[in-house]
């Protein structure tokens, strides 16, 4: 399986990427897969113009000539494509939120209704078989709301994305916290597993996955050095 990797965070030591290298240990464990990882933050990727020269090309490449075409070619191969990203204000590192926003030149100006009532654009290619996986670390213990915009976003994009939200992600990077950060590895580890055998991830699974490593008073008192 040629797998795609947009690795969203801006940093050499990226918690969040540590869990998807977990999951792509796991994942390779018994079939080797293609994986092709792009750091984004390396890339030239410019904001979207908003001039819709793509929906008059119709090629599958947006005008402005820099980096991002060469992702749309690579997105257009994949057969999974993970958004690997801390929560930046709710949402995706804006960075990685252009590369999302400059993937419109892979649908049509033309709108087909859903049978929920949404409204979409039709894609310029058949994307039926893309699998899409999205793994968000974040720095909030678990509370109500931190990842609700996100999961709207990644649905509304993504069709029907496998999304894996994880709080105190911080803690991965902690020597300290090696006892309680290891276990959530080896837990990613087991669903990349899981998701070569399957093309799918349990919700069992990615409840577990989302557990929070420690409980959320324990993990606030720790980030306020009390
Ligand atoms: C600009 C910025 C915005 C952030 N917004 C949120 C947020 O909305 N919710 C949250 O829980 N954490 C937020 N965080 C914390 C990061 O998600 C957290 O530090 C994460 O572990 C970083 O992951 P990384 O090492 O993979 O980049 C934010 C961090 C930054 C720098």
């Amino acid at each position: 399986m040629k797998v795609l990797v947009l690795n969203g965070s801006p940093k050499k030591q990226s918690d969040t990427f540590r869990l998807t290298e977990a999951f792509l240990r796991g994942l390779n464990k018994n079939q080797k897969h293609e994986v092709q990882i792009v750091n984004v933050i390396d890339k030239d990727v410019a904001p979207c113009r908003g001039c819709f020269g793509c929906w008059q090309a119709m090629d599958g490449h947006c005008v402005i000539d820099d980096d991002q075409n060469e992702i749309l070619d690579l997105y257009c191969q994949a057969e999974l494509v993970i958004w690997s990203f801390p929560l930046y204000c709710y949402s995706m590192p804006s960075h990685l939120k252009a590369v999302l926003d400059r993937t419109i030149p892979l649908i049509k100006m033309k709108m087909v209704e859903l049978e929920n009532g949404a409204v979409q654009h039709e894609a310029l290619a058949d994307f039926s078989k893309l699998h899409t996986l999205v793994i968000c670390g974040c720095g909030f213990p678990d509370w109500d709301g931190n990842f609700d915009a996100l999961r709207i976003m990644c649905k509304n994009c993504f069709g029907d994305p496998r999304i894996v939200c994880v709080p105190e992600t911080p803690l991965l990077n902690v020597p300290a916290a090696a006892v309680v950060a290891d276990p959530l590895l080896k837990k990613f580890e087991y669903a990349g597993e899981e998701y070569s055998n399957t093309f799918a991830l349990s919700e069992e699974t990615i409840t577990e996955l989302e557990t929070p490593m420690i409980p959320k008073d324990e993990y606030v008192r720790i980030v306020n050095g009390e």
